[in-house]
């Protein structure tokens, strides 16, 4: 194949950059390359492909909507699929949160929440809320207003940090006193803030860092007590992630605002959703049309994505997809947690399809390492900053998943005896 341009791939050094593997085609758990070599896919493209690839109800789905209609605007038009899909949102999503936004991407669905979160003060009167609350290994995105949410300590975005807007960086708190230290901390400066966002249970490229719910539930009731907005942020989460078809199932809170992307479409095309509940909503129903929500992107609500999430809910509805996270957390656990024990090893983390080994300090001259080996083993795993993680598809079959979780425990054993010699 002769190549005149180059591909310019994310987080890459390209001149350093190994040739990236070419992929020809998928298939549930695995990645075919164009040498023939075949890959158990331990990421689940970045998350997305939740009832792995080429699902035949997505194909279908997809299939069956280009053949009537593909996209249409919705500046001033609106299709079928974005109210089905809209409605059957709200109907799985708790309390009010009934009012869909959608764009393509998660960190443009953040960064509509936020200018959702901006403009429902400025529209109420209170522009002085502009701040928002976020924490510590939090990830919303790589736009600008997403960046200056994200934990700068993760080192995604250091060459823009003095330009981008300041907010309020948090710890999520843990214990009685640092829940107290939390709330007097808002208490003093609330009336500047619009909101707070945060991912539920799980902040996912922050490290696979997990928390309970029951913080969730006492951070949503402060927010509740000084009228901040509350954003969850279940990009990474949702659709069975954490075991539950969204990680705020397993708290009782109702967000404001809430974030979809990544699996919302199944994993094939690109779709994102920001949910508001009827308090802001209505917020910007006006006569004067300043009031209105100023945003828009071209793609948005794209008919073929629509009509893939639709039939994505419904696998959810139709198969068992949420006791095969059960399964799949429950082999994880056994599986991975005896590395706890391993030298070098910091940690060991599971819940639903997440599996994670924190190591003791960041891997950055041995991720080639790790990468390289778990290629030659038949494993396509991406470790990053100090953690070497998997979070398969949600159908994956046991044996595709042993042979993840078994190529984990060799290297991290191998990477161990070499590195914590004697
Ligand atoms: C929690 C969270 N929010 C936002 C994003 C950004 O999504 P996207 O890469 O689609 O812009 C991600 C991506 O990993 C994420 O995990």
């Amino acid at each position: 194949m002769t190549q005149n341009a180059t591909v310019w791939l994310p987080y890459a050094q390209m001149q350093t950059i190994h040739t990236p593997l070419a992929v020809c085609k998928t298939q549930g758990s695995i990645l075919t390359l164009t040498d023939g070599r075949e890959l158990i896919d331990g990421v689940a493209s970045w998350w997305t492909a939740c009832h792995g690839y080429n699902h035949p109800k997505l194909i279908h789905a997809i299939c069956h909507q280009a053949n009537s209609l593909a996209h249409v605007m919705l500046g001033g038009l609106i299709h079928e699929g974005a109210n089905q899909l809209a409605t059957r949102l709200g109907e799985n999503l708790p309390g009010d949160l009934k009012y869909v936004f959608y764009s393509e991407s998660g960190s443009v669905a953040v960064e509509i929440a936020m200018k959702m979160a901006l403009q429902f003060w400025i529209n109420k009167g209170a522009p002085q809320r502009s701040q928002f609350v976020y924490f510590q290994h939090g990830y919303h995105g790589d736009t600008f207003f997403t960046m200056s949410v994200s934990d700068p300590q993760d080192g995604i975005h250091p060459p823009f940090e003095d330009m981008l807007p300041k907010h309020c960086l948090q710890k999520i708190p843990q214990t009685p006193e640092e829940f107290a230290a939390f709330e007097s901390w808002l208490q003093e400066h609330h009336e500047k803030v619009a909101a707070l966002l945060i991912e539920p249970l799980v902040q996912g490229a922050g490290g696979m860092k997990m928390y309970e719910a029951k913080t969730l539930e006492i951070l949503w009731q402060i927010c509740q007590r000084y009228d901040v907005l509350f954003i969850v942020d279940e990009i990474f989460t949702a659709f069975g992630r954490t075991g539950s078809l969204f990680a705020i199932d397993q708290a009782n809170i109702t967000p404001d605002i809430i974030c979809l992307s990544k699996a919302l479409s199944g994993g094939t095309l690109p779709l994102a959703a920001t949910i508001a509940n009827k308090k802001v909503y209505d917020a910007f129903l006006d006569q004067d049309y300043a009031k209105a929500l100023m945003h828009g992107t071209t793609f948005m609500g794209n008919a073929l994505a629509c009509a893939a999430a639709i039939a994505s809910l419904d696998l959810f509805t139709n198969e068992p997809r949420l006791a095969q996270v059960a399964d799949i957390e429950g082999m994880l656990k056994s599986a991975l947690m005896p590395l706890q024990n391993v030298a070098g090893v910091k940690t060991v983390r599971v819940k639903g399809a997440i599996g994670c080994v924190e190591l003791a300090y960041p891997i950055i001259e041995d991720l080639n390492w790790f990468k390289l080996n778990f290629i030659e083993q038949g494993v396509w795993c991406r470790p990053f900053g100090n953690i070497v993680y998997t979070t398969p598809a949600l159908t994956i079959n046991s044996d595709e998943l042993e042979k993840i979780t078994a190529t984990i425990v060799k290297l991290i054993k191998q990477w161990s005896a070499t590195r914590y010699r004697k």
